[in-house]
């Protein structure tokens, strides 16, 4: 089967994009993620009045495919209306990234759709991860 190309994927994430809800940025991001079957989930940022419950395009679109069983990424593309700037994922949504991997694809893209390519690994190296709360540890003490 032939893999969704990065143009498309990027172009989904714009398409994603204009659904954003962000009256108080009115910064607009999408996203669109590539699951190991070829199935793509999408995202935008939502925000609210109470400014810190406000969602990133990337969680949401990893937190629907999640929701409904996709758990192996390809690649994620994120659109935005900068026109010089490659959209550069938050800190929070690596984190959230690199909870599925650290080899998957991650195509940050300009307004005009070019992309720069990079991986979860590069955007969150030194990582904190699953693997790190099954390594061997002391016994926890409850010492006052
Ligand atoms: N935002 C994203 O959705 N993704 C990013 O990669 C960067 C920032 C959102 C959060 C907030 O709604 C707005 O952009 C401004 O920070």
């Amino acid at each position: 089967m032939n893999s969704l190309s990065p143009q498309a994927l990027v172009q989904k994430s714009q398409e994603a994009k204009n659904f954003a809800y962000c009256p108080y940025s009115s910064f607009r991001v999408g996203a669109a993620v590539l699951t190991s079957d070829e199935s793509v989930f999408t995202g935008c940022n939502v925000e609210n009045a109470c400014y810190n419950l406000g969602v990133c395009a990337e969680r949401m679109a990893i937190t629907k495919a999640v929701s409904e069983g996709h758990k192996t990424f390809k690649a994620i593309a994120i659109a935005s209306d900068l026109d010089d700037q490659f959209i550069s994922p938050c800190g929070a949504c690596r984190q959230v990234m690199r909870e599925f991997g650290l080899q998957w694809d991650v195509y940050m893209s300009k307004a005009d759709g070019t992309y720069d390519k990079t991986t979860v690994e590069e955007l969150l190296p030194c990582s904190f991860g699953p693997d790190d709360l099954r390594a061997r540890k002391s016994s926890p003490t409850n010492d006052k």
